[in-house]
């Protein structure tokens, strides 16, 4: 007699799941509504997690910031500074006797530093080639696809203050 077969020549699978084939329809069914029931409730359990995340969300709150006195580069010039944490390095560039511009210095591709190429008006990164246009931080070239965060500045008499970041998800 085979390992799997009872006495009675009923398979041993039959005495472990011991349902009639009348009743497999049902057992089916019940299975699907207990299927369906348990997804409804996940799903139902993520809506209410998402809604409550979205309602304890807060806008981040940035520093001001004193990252540069007007007149201290030179049109042209770069200042590099840590904004909004000690841990972020920023670029600041003068684009023109009264405008600066200032930035992530981390390129959105890989995280590798963004320098200014004044002979090409743009951020370069030296890892992939990636280039960044000076006005808006945009995406001109290379393999990031967002642009760079810039750091929003204020003038507060002679001093450049910084008082926000701003990131846009496409170039
Ligand atoms: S890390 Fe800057 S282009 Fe790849």
């Amino acid at each position: 007699m085979p390992w799997f077969r009872r006495p009675s020549n009923e398979p041993l699978w039959q005495d472990e799941f011991s349902v009639y084939t009348a009743d497999e329809r049902y057992v089916n069914r019940r299975q699907f509504t207990k299927f369906l029931t348990l997804t409804s409730l996940a799903m139902f359990a993520g809506q209410v997690w998402i809604l409550v995340k979205s309602w304890l969300y807060r806008a981040p709150e940035f520093p001001r910031q004193v990252v540069a006195r007007a007149g201290e580069i030179p049109v042209g010039g770069v200042k590099l500074f840590r904004y909004p944490v000690a841990e972020e390095q920023c670029i600041m560039v003068r684009t023109a006797e009264d405008r600066y511009v200032a930035y992530s210095q981390k390129c959105t591709h890989l995280s590798c530093a963004v320098y200014f190429s004044q002979e090409n008006n743009r951020l370069e990164c030296p890892c992939h080639e990636g280039y960044f246009s000076i006005t808006d931080g945009t995406v001109l070239q290379g393999p990031p696809t967002r642009p760079l965060p810039a750091v929003i500045l204020e003038r507060r008499g002679d001093e450049l203050v910084a008082v926000g970041m701003q990131t846009r998800r496409e170039s």
